[in-house]
């Protein structure tokens, strides 16, 4: 099964969905994963209704962090701008679909963190290592 994964997130790295620029985007937002200096840009646009129409990614970065914003990118036309800020650290990882180890998940959260902080007009936080439950269980 996690063979399947890695193909796909292969496939991905090597030809990545919706890559590329928007001139003039709605919304934009550019970060970097400060493990590596790796960049990665995504841009919208919207309708009328703030959702989104178009999504592009720019940038550079590992094969987890190329694949998890292309596969985000195609999940996330039709989405309005308040669930964009509203997506979880689950959605990427279910995109993956492989276990991602404590030293890439910055790799895998570059996506979602520039996709909500595009969606939010600011940097958002990187996404908490270990959900707050789980935390307060140990
Ligand atoms: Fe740079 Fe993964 S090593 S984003």
């Amino acid at each position: 099964m996690d063979d399947m994964y890695r193909e796909e997130i292969l496939s991905h790295y090597k030809r990545p969905r919706n890559w590329g620029v928007i001139d003039e985007p709605d919304l934009e937002f550019e970060d970097t994963n400060p493990l590596c200096g790796d960049q990665l840009k995504v841009m919208f646009t919207l309708d009328e209704d703030r959702k989104v129409t178009e999504v592009k990614f720019d940038g550079h970065g590992c094969a987890i962090s190329q694949a998890s914003a292309s596969m985000a990118s195609e999940e996330l036309v039709g989405k309005s701008v308040d669930e964009l800020v509203t997506l979880e650290k689950s959605f990427v990882l279910d995109l993956l679909g492989i276990d991602i180890s404590a030293t890439r998940m910055k790799c895998a959260m570059l996506s979602l963190k520039v996709i909500k902080s595009a969606g939010l007009g600011g940097a958002v936080d990187w996404e908490p290592e270990t959900p707050p439950s789980e935390a307060e269980a140990r």
